[in-house]
């Protein structure tokens, strides 16, 4: 049995240690939030938190979340208001939206590192979240819509 925490909450999986978190997350524990893109931790589809850190999900064994606090798209606030969601949403970023959970817990996670982050340290940390829709522009405007709002300062959005 693997032990973790997920979304505050936690449980116990009947799982070989080798499998990946994402489809524990996924087909064992029922959150569907999280997607599967590449499989191979090169699209950013599957981020997730763990310990507060950005993290590729099909590529990381459940076994090494043991007794981590693991945190997705779903348990990022309780009601969808976290400042990165609020820009998400206030700034229309999703097209197709397959890609954008991954995107916002990416931000979220790296938006508690750098508060106050330039463009250029925005297209660093994100550019390993591909968008096939290449809303890529309107990320980088959320993003910095959201680090506003995160340090208390009003949106000019
Ligand atoms: S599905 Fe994990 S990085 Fe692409
Ligand atoms: S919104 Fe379609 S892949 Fe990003």
């Amino acid at each position: 049995m693997i032990a973790f925490t997920i979304n505050g909450r936690a449980v116990s999986l009947d799982l070989e240690a080798d499998v990946p978190l994402l489809w524990a997350i996924r087909d064992e524990i029922g959150l569907t939030g999280t997607k599967f893109g590449c499989g191979i931790g090169m699209c950013g589809a599957c981020t997730v938190l763990v310990g507060g850190r950005a993290t590729r999900s099909c590529i990381t064994p459940v076994g090494d979340v043991a007794g981590a606090e693991v945190t997705t798209i779903e348990g990022l606030d309780p009601k969808g208001n976290h400042p990165v969601q609020q820009a998400w949403r206030h700034l229309r970023v999703p097209q197709c939206g397959y890609c954008q959970s991954g995107q916002i817990m990416q931000a979220a996670a790296f938006l508690k590192d750098m508060p106050n982050p330039t463009d250029d340290d925005i297209d660093a940390v994100m550019t390993g979240n591909l968008c096939r829709c290449m809303t890529y522009n309107r990320i980088r405007a959320a993003v910095r819509e959201a680090a506003a709002a995160l340090r208390g300062e009003k949106s000019n959005g």
